[in-house]
């Protein structure tokens, strides 16, 4: 199966789309050197994944929000999330990648929800819980038209080095063109579906390099570093204080 961008401008009828979310939540986060799933550490008073679902659950523009736990997940029904209640469905289908969780996870939405085929999916990490609505807002925006979607991402700040195997620097690497890839990552349904199902996407890290390897090219929507992705402990220290400011009424921005 092809895709061609042309064709997909065809194949769908854009002013019917409605807009779903996704959350893989299936992970142990293993680098975060602590027994409970980095998901559910305690963040700003709340479980981390508490953060993302809220962002997404208020957006009006959002249908349902799917999370995708794992199947011997014991901590979910240790919170209250009736908040959310009206919009939340939970997947006990995490898989043992980041993709399968969210294949697992799409596949069981049509039998949950209205989802079908033209329908955008935004697939968000629950690791980024400083996502603010008004960069959620800006990724639909920008991409309620395009043909194939796209996601949050920032051009590089840093220089790069490339290291020998001795840690010395090798050489300078450019950084022009370069960005970091977010989330969210929004694409149609079927679109991703397809692009999930290939061999080849079971070890990504993101979503779009699936849609990549079917040829297409996703569009990057500028974004911002405060919509960090906890990876260490100390990611937590900056990720309290970016929550803060945006409960406070700080961290919106344009
Ligand atoms: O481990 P990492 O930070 O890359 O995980 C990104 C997201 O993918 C997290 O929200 C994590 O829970 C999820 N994940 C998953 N299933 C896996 C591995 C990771 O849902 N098997």
């Amino acid at each position: 199966m092809t895709y061609q961008e042309e064709d997909l401008f065809f194949r769908y009828n854009y002013k019917m789309s409605k807009f779903f979310a996704l959350i893989p939540a299936a992970g142990s986060g293993s680098r975060m050197e602590n027994k409970l799933p980095k998901q559910y550490l305690p963040l700003a008073g709340r479980p981390m994944i508490y953060h993302a679902l809220r962002t997404l659950c208020r957006s009006p523009g959002i249908v349902s929000v799917f999370v995708v736990l794992a199947p011997d997940d014991s901590e979910w029904l240790r919170h209250d999330w009736s908040e959310f209640s009206g919009k939340l469905v939970v997947f006990n289908y995490g898989g043992v990648t980041r993709s399968m969780s969210i294949l697992n996870g799409l596949k069981a939405a049509p039998d949950a929800s209205s989802i079908v085929d033209s329908d955008w999916v935004l697939v968000h990490d629950a690791a980024r819980p400083c996502l603010s609505e008004a960069l959620l807002n800006k990724l639909m925006n920008e991409l309620a038209d395009d043909a194939v979607g796209g996601l949050l991402a920032v051009p590089l700040a840093d220089t790069l080095k490339r290291s020998d195997v001795s840690n010395r620097v090798e050489h300078t690497e450019s950084r022009k063109g370069l960005w970091q890839a977010q989330t969210p990552q929004m694409f149609r349904y079927k679109l991703l579906v397809d692009a999930l199902s290939r061999p080849s996407s079971i070890a990504m890290t993101d979503d779009a390099s699936a849609v990549e390897e079917l040829g297409l090219h996703p569009k990057l929507v500028l974004s911002d570093a405060r919509n960090l992705k906890i990876t260490y402990p100390q990611d937590m220290i900056l990720a309290e204080l970016i929550l803060r400011a945006q409960l406070e009424g700080y961290g919106e921005y344009d």
